[in-house]
């Protein structure tokens, strides 16, 4: 296991070495992920009893330092190093209080062709620029679910900065991702990376397509949500630790009908909405114009702005 903050799951009293084998193979690679873990999951994952399973979560709990009081001030200590990255469009960085976050997921949703893809191909790049241009001099992890990415596009916005294409290609580590057991690994798999790498955003392009796919029944809603919800954490979890940016999208269909509230279906609904921090809808206007709307931010006012797609990527 790369790093120093990462402990073994060996090191926990309650795991043996078969067990600890048994919750790696289902994807439990980390203490925090069975600080988060349900005595259900860990009794179903490890083949193990109900008193072992709550015994291990409550040990992870206090190594990984869950749930434990920190003093406000910490928070903000912590929140004033929160970095920026623009969208190359100074209203929709203005809507967003400068830019896309790290230390949180943010969501963009929106029906099919209004921008999502192209908006996250622009902060795979704008990341490689130093700070006084508004990026975070760091690289970029893709997680491709639809077969979208376009590496002509990103050399297209690199020139666009004036950045080499060459070079911004060779900053984002790209992987795919078909199906959603898959994506939960790769997550955890991108925690590597990013301990080895300067990465400071991870894009997930599309978050729940593959979720859409496979849960498609009623009586798989909550099956579906536990896992989105799980891989959510495990989300959080790597933006709040290494101080990165976590981009996902999430296509919904186009609602005419209503205008005000949700206007949208998203998959994923209330478990996405309640985890990702800043959601971003979007809506297509008259070409190349786009229309971004902040939903429920903690700390940023509903409020719209309007940029443009063009060759050069995201702009005013
Ligand atoms: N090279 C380009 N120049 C200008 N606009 C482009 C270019 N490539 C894509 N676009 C715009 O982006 C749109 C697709 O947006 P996309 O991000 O793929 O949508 P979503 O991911 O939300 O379905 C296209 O319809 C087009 O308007
Ligand atoms: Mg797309």
């Amino acid at each position: 296991m790369a790093g120093d903050i990462k402990r073994s799951l060996e090191s926990l009293p309650g795991v043996g070495e078969a067990t600890a084998e048994k919750l790696r193979e289902a994807g439990y690679r980390t203490v925090e992920s069975l600080a988060v873990a349900t005595v259900a999951e860990l009794r179903e994952a490890a083949e193990i009893g109900e008193t072992q399973a709550k015994k291990i979560i409550s040990a992870a709990r206090e190594a990984a330092e869950f749930g434990s009081f920190v003093t406000a001030d910490k928070i903000l200590e912590r929140r004033e190093k929160i970095g920026l990255i623009t969208t190359g469009s100074a209203t929709l960085d203005n809507l967003l209080g400068g830019g896309v976050e790290t230390q949180a997921i943010t969501e963009v949703f929106g029906e099919f062709g209004s921008g999502k893809t192209q908006l996250a191909h622009q902060l795979c790049v704008t990341v490689q620029l130093p700070p006084e241009q508004k990026g975070l001099g760091g690289k970029a992890i893709y997680i491709d679910t639809e077969n979208t990415f376009r590496p002509e596009r990103i050399r297209d916005m690199a020139i666009g900065l004036a950045m080499d294409p060459v070079k911004a290609l060779h900053n984002i580590y790209y992987i795919k991702s078909y199906n959603t057991d898959q994506q939960l690994l790769i997550a955890e798999k991108a925690e590597e990376k990013v301990e080895e790498e300067n990465v400071r955003l991870i894009i997930i392009d599309s978050l729940t397509s593959h979720f859409r796919a496979e849960y498609t029944g009623r009586g798989m809603l909550a099956d579906r949500q536990q896992k989105l919800n799980r891989h959510l954490m495990t989300l959080h979890r790597i933006a709040d630790l290494h101080d990165l940016a976590v981009f996902v999208t999430n296509q919904v269909q186009a609602r005419p009908d209503i205008f005000f509230g949700d206007p949208t279906r998203p998959i994923g609904g209330h478990v996405v909405a309640h985890s990702a921090t800043t959601r971003i809808y979007l809506r297509k206007s008259k070409p190349p114009k786009r229309i971004a709307r902040i939903f429920d931010s903690p700390n940023l006012p509903e409020r719209e702005a309007v940029f443009t797609i063009v060759e050069q990527g995201i702009r005013d």
